[in-house]
């Protein structure tokens, strides 16, 4: 997969990435804004096994974003599941280098688009910590809307805080043709 912007790509993980991935990731000003999942301090062994991952699953939902021909960013999908399989949160990260030229805002505006095309998907969420206001704003900007906050829904270098859930929806398909377990309602 490839998706072409003015001054980056988000395109498939591929070996090779590693070096730059461990390089861009490894930021204490980015991990306070993820998931404890995100490996910090982020090793070159943390930056193999996740391109091994990444490349291999099926489906591909996760992507890096390349700028000045390297992975410096990552975008992707968690599919979700039972009642909600119409459903993905997004989750997207940019090496501290590159934050504040725009990248992420046309990055989450364009990778929603290509999810809709993709997935069968009916919505998109996000959810963002009370102190990140760069990334509210990327929502915001992509065409996210503020659903709530959710109070005291996350504990972070151990501090307990809200978050804020923002989501964009689509209409049902009107064809309803999408088959399987993953049919639409008409
Ligand atoms: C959040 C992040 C993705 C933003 O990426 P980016 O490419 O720098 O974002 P953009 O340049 O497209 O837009 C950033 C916007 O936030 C604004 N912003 C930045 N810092 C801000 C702050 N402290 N307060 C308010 N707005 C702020 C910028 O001014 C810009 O808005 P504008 O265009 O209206 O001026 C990037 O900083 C990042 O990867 N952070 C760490 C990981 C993370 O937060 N991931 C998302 C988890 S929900």
């Amino acid at each position: 997969m490839e998706l072409a912007f003015p001054g980056f790509r988000i395109r498939s993980w591929r070996p090779g990435d590693a070096p730059a991935l461990a390089r861009h990731a490894d930021s204490e000003q980015l991990w306070r804004n993820v998931r404890d999942q995100f490996p910090h301090p982020y090793t070159l062994a943390d930056a193999d096994a996740w391109v091994a991952r990444a490349s291999v699953s099926e489906p591909e939902t996760q992507f890096a974003i390349e700028v000045d021909g390297e992975a410096a960013g990552g975008i992707g999908l968690f599919l979700q599941e039972d009642v909600a399989r119409f459903s993905a949160e997004l989750g997207y990260w940019l090496g501290e280098a590159h934050w504040g030229r725009g990248i992420m805002t046309e990055a989450v505006r364009g990778f929603t688009e290509h999810a809709f095309r993709s997935f069968d998907l009916c919505r998109i969420y996000a959810i963002v910590f009370e102190w990140n206001p760069a990334s509210r704003r990327v929502l915001e900007k992509a065409g996210y809307a503020l659903e709530g906050q959710m109070r005291r829904a996350a504990v972070k270098q151990g501090r307990v805080l809200d978050q804020f859930l923002y989501a964009t929806v689509r209409d049902f398909r009107s064809d309803g043709a999408v088959g399987g377990a993953q049919q639409l309602p008409a």
